[in-house]
């Protein structure tokens, strides 16, 4: 049996939790860490495993693998590095602490020999930071661009469907369990921008800092700009784009777009995300599926958790920098971001 800690039981942790419950893959669930014991919202966690010293698993020797899905700076970030320098395998959907210190974090797991898996931090259930390092790997990268929120795109067709305003929108994504504890960071672009910055890093190899991301939320985006992009035959979503400019820099950027309604973007609905990745070999490739919510966040997390558990004593070498990428002639994916009515 191989031994988990897991932080966090919110709508994603009580996921994780459900989904080890229901399979038989070896692991043995043995602390989960929360920060309101009477706040547990899943029958899949016994109480007797329910700790609020988040120190208290690290002194454990039977864990093996720690899965962070609390989100935030702390302890999130103190406990993933007492993790990796204790040799544990690390899993974590938190993208803003990736953001942030992916760097630090990634060298720190490289120097002790640790897995370190982030997939569930990037667009949910989509396998596509694995897709860049694994079956993509090949391609020079020119552009990747896509639909990185599932409440701000939950919004946007709810209002574009059902012509409900944004805080009724939102109301909704919150009581799905799709939007952030602070619904700022979805409206004004920053989870989006966050996970830019994470598929940059496996798009080009390099850590970017967020403050390079031009970023624009949604906040300002109204049912008459809604309705005129329909009438115009478009459809307005917040799209993330990573591409690669003159003098090989990477261009980053997050902005609404009226896209036309045939663009493959135009149609990713709800909380669906998408990401188009336009390489050299490959042409343009969209993946799309379930972007946020409690089991499409678990699904990419238990995905990590098996590669942990079979990648132990070797981990993942350091992504490589990648050639820069010869300027496509084709023509442009995207339409530029457009100007909202205040
Ligand atoms: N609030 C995020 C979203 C959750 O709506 O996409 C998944 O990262």
């Amino acid at each position: 049996m191989i031994g988990v800690a897991l932080y966090g039981c919110g709508t994603v942790g009580s996921a994780v939790a459900e989904a080890l419950a229901t399979r038989a893959d070896g692991f043995e669930l043995r602390h989960v860490v929360v920060r309101d014991p009477h706040r547990l919202r899943t029958a899949a966690v016994p109480r007797a495993l329910l700790r609020t010293d988040w120190r208290a698993p690290l002194a454990d020797p039977g864990v093996q693998v720690v899965i962070e899905v609390m989100g935030g700076a702390e302890p999130a970030g103190s406990l993933i590095r007492g993790a990796l320098r204790t040799g544990r395998q690390v899993v974590t959907a938190n993208k803003a602490l990736i953001a942030a210190a992916g760097a630090e974090l990634e060298a720190l797991a490289w120097a002790r020999g640790a897995f370190l898996g982030y997939e569930a931090a990037v667009a949910g259930a989509i396998p596509v930071l694995d897709a860049l390092r694994g079956p993509l790997a090949a391609n020079r990268i020119r552009r990747v661009a896509g639909i990185l929120n599932g409440t701000t795109n939950y919004i946007l067709t709810r209002m574009e469907e059902d012509l409900l305003d944004l805080p009724a929108a939102l109301r909704q994504a919150q009581e799905l369990g799709f939007a952030e504890a602070d619904p700022g960071a979805d409206l004004s672009g920053r989870d989006a921008a966050q996970k830019l910055v994470i598929l940059a890093r496996h798009a080009f190899g390099r850590w970017l800092p967020l403050e390079r991301v031009r970023c624009e939320g949604i906040e300002a985006v109204t049912g008459g700009d809604i309705d005129d992009a329909l009438r115009a035959g478009e459809r307005i979503r917040l799209v993330a784009e990573a591409s690669l400019g003159d003098d090989d820099e990477v261009v980053l950027e997050v902005a609404p777009r009226a896209l036309p309604a045939v663009h493959p973007l135009a149609a990713v609905r709800n909380e669906t995300n998408a990401v188009a990745v336009e390489g050299d070999l490959c042409g343009v490739v969209v993946l799309a599926g379930p972007g946020a919510g409690g089991k499409a966040t678990a699904s990419a997390v238990y995905g990590d958790l098996l590669r942990a558990a079979g990648s132990r004593g070797r981990p993942l070498a350091p992504l490589r920098t990648r050639h820069p990428s010869p300027l496509s002639t084709g023509t442009d994916m995207l339409p530029s971001p457009i100007v909202i009515s205040s």
